[in-house]
């Protein structure tokens, strides 16, 4: 029965950083996957999940199932920071959630619930979109629709393509938001044009469906939530999905929420009973290591500044990598990068083509994606010449 299956391609992204690490070059340079790397070039632990993971084993008296929506603390912690503690939908008790296995669980049960709704829905997805997107909620049976969204000759956000596409997104329809941090390209829209996506939200009753797996690693934790909390202000009904991988650090711990925002509290629950029944068919219960580290990391106040603080301190790393990395092309390429600057987030593209970046990893053990996305936070001061003096030689200095 399964001889005739054939061997598929490799995937896009992890399939780069498995090349990378066969890769015996030891000045080769990783910039694949969306991981976050210090300056030694390693995927820190937060002092504050460290801790939170300490005190979680020494009082853990229990391996039983975690509850099905998942651990109390976790979902709540997860509501406020998402958000916001002073969050009207919260005060009015319109909002439920349940822990899921990462944001990609949180997409999957997102889409579940959709589906359920209406089977078969149109989903409008930026072009480009993160491309793991099409196959999660392709998976449950939506369709998709793209609307411009990156325009690669500005560097910039295309709005008014954006709107022109979404002006066919109907009531029957989801469009799926970057919360902040596109990604693949790092390009985010203003406050001025969330409101726009609310007015148009509003007017052609398209519900929003976000993915806010990067809050925190663009401007601050409440910034990158902004445009996120103007559509849940303004509109009836939102689905968003989090994730406590790049912010939290708990990559491995496979940990996220989905978040139904509706008109009252009793749709509130009907929603969180969907996504039950949906999980319990695709996984059952969530795992608990993560969510019980990022539930108290969240809700213990000590804990909480500690970490607070060390997000901080990446975010700032990042948007200052994006300065000296904007540098150090310009210096080598003769071209503008200063597009790298304003982008946010660990993404960018950094305009090669394809041709280009194959010869990046052939002759220089350079790896970043096809499209030239590159992850920012893989940068660091041992890589960054390399990184530059190789895109300015494929460029042709
Ligand atoms: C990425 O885009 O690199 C990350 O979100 C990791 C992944 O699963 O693709």
């Amino acid at each position: 029965m399964l001889e005739a299956l054939p061997r598929l391609l490799d995937d896009p992204i992890l399939g780069l950083a498995a090349a990378c690490r066969a890769d015996p070059n030891p000045g080769k340079v990783d910039l694949t996957v969306g991981i976050y790397m210090d300056e030694q070039g390693v995927c820190p632990v937060f002092d504050a999940v460290r801790q939170a993971q300490r005190l979680l084993i020494e009082a853990e008296t229990t391996k039983a199932y975690m509850p099905p929506a998942g651990d109390a603390s976790f979902n709540s912690g997860m509501q406020q920071l998402v958000l916001g503690e002073g969050s009207e939908a919260l005060r009015t008790g319109r909002v439920s959630s349940v822990q899921t296995p990462g944001g990609c669980g949180a997409l999957r049960i997102g889409a579940e619930v959709i589906n359920a709704a209406k089977p078969g829905a149109r989903v409008w997805v930026s072009d480009p979109t993160w491309p793991v997107h099409i196959p999660l909620l392709g998976s449950v049976g939506l369709q998709f629709e793209t609307y411009r969204y990156y325009d690669a000759s500005s560097h910039g956000v295309d709005f008014e393509g954006m709107v022109a596409d979404l002006k066919s997104a109907t009531r029957d329809d989801v469009v799926l938001l970057h919360g902040c941090c596109h990604n693949p390209c790092g390009a985010d829209l203003s406050i001025e044009q969330w409101a726009v996506i609310a007015d148009m939200a509003e007017q052609q009753g398209f519900m929003p469906f976000v993915d806010i797996a990067y809050q925190g690693l663009g401007d601050g934790l409440d910034r990158d939530a902004a445009g996120l909390r103007l559509l849940v202000d303004r509109l009836p009904e939102i689905i968003v999905a989090a994730s406590c991988s790049k912010n939290l650090g708990l990559y491995r711990e496979r940990t996220g929420a989905t978040l139904f925002i509706c008109n009252d509290s009793s749709s509130a629950q009907a929603l969180q009973s969907q996504a039950l029944v949906a999980a319990r068919r695709v996984y059952s219960m969530p795992p608990a290591h993560g969510a019980l580290i990022a539930g108290r990391v969240l809700t213990d106040a000590t804990l909480r500044l500690s970490w607070e603080s060390e997000l901080q301190g990446m975010c700032r790393r990042i948007n200052g990598l994006r300065s000296a990395l904007r540098e150090k092309l310009e210096l080598a390429a003769d071209r503008d990068f200063s597009f790298i600057e304003h982008e946010k987030g660990m993404f960018s593209f950094l305009g090669l083509s394809g041709e280009q970046t194959r010869r990046l990893r052939a002759e220089h053990s350079v790896y970043m994606l096809d499209s030239s996305r590159i992850n920012v936070a893989g940068v660091n001061a041992a890589n960054i010449d390399t990184l530059a003096r190789a895109v300015g030689q494929v460029l042709g200095h």
